[in-house]
C-alpha cells in the first residue's frame, strides 16, 4: 500500500491507518536519532561538547589552571592575527626541557637519590666485603625503585620523540622533528569569516566563547558556534557594549560571509 495524506474523502478506517502509518514512522525516525546519537552521531553544524582525544594528554585545567600560565603565552597570535593558533612544541620545551615528568614523581626520584646518597656516604671507603648485606640489599632497593619510576612520563616521551629526542633528551641520530598532529576541537565551515584580534581586542575574554578551558583536562567545544549565536552576540554587544566599553558588532551578512 502506497502511503499518503489523509484527505476529507477518505472513510475514518482508512484516515486512521494513514495516521497511524505517519506516527510510525515519527517513531521510527526519533527512535533511530536516539539510538544513532548514543553512538556519537552529532547533526553536522552542531559539534557542541566535541572533545576529541589528542595525541598527548596535554590538560589546560593543570597548565593554564593550577600553573596559571596565561592563555597568550601559548596562544599569543589572538592578539594580533586570524588564528589564536596551537603552540609549536617549543614553546613546551621552555619547561620541560627541565621539568619531565610531574611534579610528585620528580619529587620521589630526588628522594630516593638523596637516601641513596646518605647510604653510600656511610659506606665510603670500606672494601666491598665489609659492607653489610642489609646494606647492600637497601642499595639494591633504591635503585629499583628508582628505575621504577617513570622519567620521562609516557606523555612528555611523546613530545620528546616528536621534536627527535630521546629519553635523554638527546637528539636521536638521523630523526627529523615532527610537528605533533593536535586535533582540532573548533571547526567553523570555510564560507564563514572569523576573527580573533577584532574579538580579544574589543575585549570580548577567550571564555565567553570557548567556556571555562582552564578547568578542562581535554578541551571540548563549550558554543555552538552556530550563526544565531554570533548574531546575538553582535546584537546585544552593539546594544550593551562589551564591560561597558561601547562596540559596533555588525550583523550584515558580508561582514561573516565574504
Ligand atoms: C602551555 C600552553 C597553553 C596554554 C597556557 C593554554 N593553551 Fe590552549 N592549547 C594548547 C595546546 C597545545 C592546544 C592543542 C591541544 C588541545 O586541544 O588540548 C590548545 C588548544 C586550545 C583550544 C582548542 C583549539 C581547537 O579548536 O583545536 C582552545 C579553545 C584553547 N586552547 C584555549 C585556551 C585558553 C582560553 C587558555 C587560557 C585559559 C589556554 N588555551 C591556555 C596550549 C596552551
Ligand atoms: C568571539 C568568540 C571567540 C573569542 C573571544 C575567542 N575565540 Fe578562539 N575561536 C573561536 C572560534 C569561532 C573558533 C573557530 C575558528 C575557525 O574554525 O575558523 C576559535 C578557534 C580557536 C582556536 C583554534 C585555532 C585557531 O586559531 O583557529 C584556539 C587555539 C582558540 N580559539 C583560542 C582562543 C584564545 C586563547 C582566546 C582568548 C585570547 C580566544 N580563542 C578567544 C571563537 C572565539
Ligand atoms: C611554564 C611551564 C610549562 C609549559 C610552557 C608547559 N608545561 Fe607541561 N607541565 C609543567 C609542569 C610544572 C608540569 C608538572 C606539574 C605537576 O606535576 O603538578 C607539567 C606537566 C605536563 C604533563 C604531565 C606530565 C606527567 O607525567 O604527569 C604533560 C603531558 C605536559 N606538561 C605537556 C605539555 C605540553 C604538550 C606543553 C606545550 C603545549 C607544555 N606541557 C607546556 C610546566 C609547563
Ligand atoms: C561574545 C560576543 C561575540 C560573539 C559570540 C561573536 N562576536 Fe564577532 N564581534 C563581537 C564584538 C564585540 C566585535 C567587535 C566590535 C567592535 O570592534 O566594535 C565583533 C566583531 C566581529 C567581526 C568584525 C571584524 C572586523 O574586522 O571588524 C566579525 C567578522 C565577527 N565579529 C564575526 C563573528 C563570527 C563569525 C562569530 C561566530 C562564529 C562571532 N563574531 C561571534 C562580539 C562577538
Ligand atoms: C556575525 C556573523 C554572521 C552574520 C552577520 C551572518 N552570518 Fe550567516 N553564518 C554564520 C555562521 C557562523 C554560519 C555557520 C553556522 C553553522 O555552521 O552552523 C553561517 C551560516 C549561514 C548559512 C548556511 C546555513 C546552513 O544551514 O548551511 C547561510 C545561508 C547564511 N549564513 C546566510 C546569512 C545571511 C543571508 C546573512 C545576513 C542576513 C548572514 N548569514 C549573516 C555567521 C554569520
Amino acid at each position: 500500500m502506497r502511503s499518503r495524506l489523509p484527505t476529507t474523502n477518505d472513510t475514518p478506517a482508512m484516515q486512521q491507518r494513514v495516521i497511524t502509518i505517519v506516527l510510525l514512522i515519527g517513531l521510527f525516525f526519533s527512535l533511530s536519532l536516539l539510538v544513532s546519537g548514543m553512538s556519537g552521531w552529532r547533526l553536522p553544524d552542531d559539534q557542541q561538547g566535541y572533545a576529541p582525544v589528542q595525541p598527548i594528554a596535554y590538560s589546560h585545567r593543570l597548565h593554564a589552571g593550577e600553573l596559571q600560565i596565561k592563555c597568550g603565552f601559548c596562544h599569543s597570535a589572538a592578539t594580533m592575527s586570524q588564528y589564536a593558533a596551537i603552540p609549536s612544541s617549543d614553546v613546551c620545551m621552555k619547561c620541560h626541557a627541565f621539568v619531565t615528568a610531574s611534579f610528585n614523581v620528580m619529587r620521589e626520584e630526588l628522594r630516593l637519590a638523596d637516601e641513596t646518597k646518605n647510604l653510600l656516604a656511610k659506606v665510603e671507603g670500606k672494601p666491598e666485603s665489609e659492607i653489610p648485606a642489609l646494606t647492600k640489599q637497601a642499595l639494591e632497593d633504591l635503585h629499583e625503585q628508582s628505575d621504577a619510576l617513570q622519567i620521562p612520563s609516557d606523555q612528555l616521551k611523546i613530545l620528546y620523540d616528536s621534536l627527535g629526542l630521546d629519553d635523554q633528551l638527546q637528539p636521536i641520530e638521523g630523526k627529523t622533528p615532527k610537528s605533533i598532529p593536535w586535533v582540532r576541537v573548533h571547526n567553523l565551515p570555510d564560507y564563514v569569516c572569523f576573527n580573533h584580534q577584532a574579538h580579544v581586542t574589543a575585549g570580548v575574554t577567550c571564555q565567553r566563547c570557548h567556556g571555562p578551558v582552564e578547568t578542562m583536562d581535554r578541551v571540548r567545544q563549550f558554543a555552538s558556534l552556530s550563526m544565531g549565536w554570533c548574531v546575538n552576540c553582535h546584537r546585544e554587544a552593539s546594544e550593551r557594549g562589551i564591560d561597558g566599553h561601547p562596540v559596533s558588532a555588525s550583523i550584515n551578512c558580508t561582514v561573516c560571509h565574504h
